[in-house]
């Protein structure tokens, strides 16, 4: 039975927001400013609002601190808790500099240093490991970063938790995208595999959603509020993206009914309609 005072809780994951600085385009075509202030109208329309959300990286396109000095501006407008982690496209200095006040990126060093965090967010712990390498594009799971990580789910051994980086730790079948997959991605899946509490392991990257198991856990991507990776299971694919249907990603918890993950479309789909009419009978 459902205790009296626990109730769900609900968490937004979006991610790969490649926010450029002065309303400029990404790729000269995405109006990735736009994707963002319509992603946020989503959350805010949402008939439950969300508890909190998290980011998992390529916040910013080209990681300059004028970019992220625009996000920021663009995040005071949610009215939802968020935390940031950073991607590919990231500077962690320059992310650090521009949000001094979100104490959690300092946990595991200033500067260049990685941000790994490990936060408690309502019954949920979201644990943050940032297998990201500067200026590259493939990440990378370091050896001697992994105690952190085994010592954080130890203290979270009680809790649903929610593992979050940036690069799925899985080959997805498109070919340019798993060439800048995740290296060492199978000393992470012994480390969560340790780990039953896991309910997830969350990223970003690939710009469209994509479910694998993972270490006795689910693993799964986001897609993009902006543009998608194009679809092509072709080793050899062409990195190419589309502008699919956006999207993100809400998890709800319930103390009953565990972790419950919904992919949520970005965008006008007009209202919801009933099936049934007046009397009670399925609309013919
Ligand atoms: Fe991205």
């Amino acid at each position: 039975m459902m205790q009296p005072t626990a109730k769900p809780y609900l968490l937004a994951h979006i991610t790969d927001l490649h926010i450029k600085a002065g309303g400029k385009l990404s790729y000269r075509r995405v109006d990735t400013a736009d994707a963002l202030r319509q992603c946020i109208d989503a959350l805010h329309a949402l008939p439950q609002r969300p508890d909190i959300a998290v980011v998992t990286g390529d916040l910013v396109d080209f990681g300059t601190e004028e970019e992220y000095r625009f996000l920021r501006a663009m995040l005071d407008s949610l009215l939802i808790p968020v935390r940031l982690m950073p991607g590919n496209h990231d500077s962690r200095e320059a992310l650090r500099r521009v949000f001094p006040d979100h104490r959690y990126l300092f946990e595991a060093g200033d500067g260049e240093a990685p941000i790994h965090y490990r936060i408690d967010a309502g019954p949920l712990t979201l644990i943050a490991f940032d297998c990201t390498v500067p200026r590259q594009s493939g990440g990378r799971v370091d050896p001697d970063a992994l105690p952190w990580l085994e010592a954080a789910l130890a203290a979270a051994a009680d809790r649903p938790t929610l593992l979050m980086l940036h690069h799925p730790p899985f080959h997805t079948g498109i070919g340019h995208m798993d060439e800048q997959g995740l290296e060492n991605a199978a000393l992470l899946e012994a480390v969560v595999r340790r780990h039953p509490q896991v309910e997830r392991v969350l990223c970003g990257h690939l710009h469209r959603h994509i479910v694998r198991r993972f270490g006795g856990t689910i693993a799964m991507t986001a897609p993009g509020p902006a543009h998608q990776v194009a679809l092509d299971l072709d080793p050899r694919a062409a990195s190419r993206f589309r502008m699919e249907p956006p999207g993100y990603l809400l998890h709800w918890w319930h103390p009953e009914h565990g972790l419950v993950t919904h992919a949520a479309a970005i965008g006008e789909h007009g209202p919801a309609y009933p099936f049934f009419d007046a009397q009670g009978k399925l609309i013919d």
